[in-house]
């Protein structure tokens, strides 16, 4: 499997592929990937003749310096695993590639729409990493078609927003959740929890699906369903950041007639922070 780092080399190989009349698809990962990440590259295969996986451990992305010191670079492993998922290159540049001027002076990209709530709130300027940092790769790689996973739901549209507000001509894919069998989203943040707490994470979901079941019921008291899984989520040992009904079309909060909805969690548990969501149609 091929990883390039040089813009130039990139691009001359996707102008071959363009040449040959072929689509190319984007997955943007931070590496270290999981089966989650190959589902989306499984979706990428079905939109595109040519996946590109970009592999980058974005420095804006994190709060402090440490957790993107301690986030795993796995390079050599991502490889192979992407070899086997008929992935055709990885894009893997350097810091100086992404950021030519310092990632202090990088011209940023904000989308001031729903990125100030939920997420957004608890990790100032993280979302303009992720725009920033996204809008670099989509520049780089002009894909047609980007795949982005529906475990970060706010992530996913504010990109969407993004491409919409840039006029970017890229179709964005949600790809669903990829989860473990007891239900836990696959996520590299699961590395960090102990074996206790490994055995206690699939309840995050399981308390969201109850919601997501009461809501399909009828319920739409949603005060009183998101505090229900707070109080049980604090029983549990985590430490909720947020439980949020929502809108699943913009977050908006909802009124008892939305039908499109979405339930967001975030809560640590130990050092792993986890997040997740259920979309709900009524
Ligand atoms: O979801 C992620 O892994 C990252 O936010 C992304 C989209 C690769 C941008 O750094």
């Amino acid at each position: 499997m091929k990883a390039i780092g040089d813009v130039k080399v990139l691009r001359e190989q996707l102008a071959d592929w363009r040449h040959s009349g072929e689509h190319i698809a984007l997955v943007p990962t931070m590496g270290n990937l999981h089966d989650g990440h190959m589902s989306l590259v499984k979706i990428a295969r079905e939109h595109a003749e040519r996946v590109v996986v970009s592999v980058f451990v974005n420095p804006t992305h994190f709060a402090n310096s440490g957790d993107f010191d301690g986030y795993p670079r796995t390079l050599e492993r991502d490889k192979r695993r992407l070899k086997q998922a008929k992935s055709d290159l990885i894009f893997a540049p350097d810091t100086d590639t992404i950021y030519p001027f310092g990632v202090d002076n990088a011209t940023s990209v904000t989308v001031p729409a729903l990125t100030n709530d939920l997420c957004g709130a608890l990790r100032p300027g993280h979302f303009d990493g992720v725009t920033t940092v996204v809008s670099r790769l989509f520049s780089i790689v002009q894909p047609d078609v980007a795949v982005f996973g529906q475990k970060d739901y706010q992530q996913q549209l504010v990109i969407r927003r993004m491409a919409i507000d840039l006029s970017l001509p890229i179709q964005i894919i949600c790809g669903e959740t990829k989860r473990e069998e007891d239900g836990l989203a696959m996520s590299s943040q699961n590395r960090l929890l102990t074996d206790d707490e490994r055995a206690t994470a699939p309840k995050l979901y399981a308390f969201i699906d109850e919601v997501g079941r009461g809501l399909a019921a009828g319920q739409r008291n949603y005060l009183e369903l998101e505090s229900a899984v707070l109080d049980k989520l604090l029983a549990h040992g985590f430490k909720p950041e947020y439980v949020s009904i929502r809108r699943a079309e913009n977050l908006d909060v909802p009124d008892r007639d939305s039908d499109e909805l979405v339930v967001l969690v975030s809560a640590y548990l130990g050092n792993a922070r986890l997040i997740d969501n259920l979309i709900v149609h009524i």
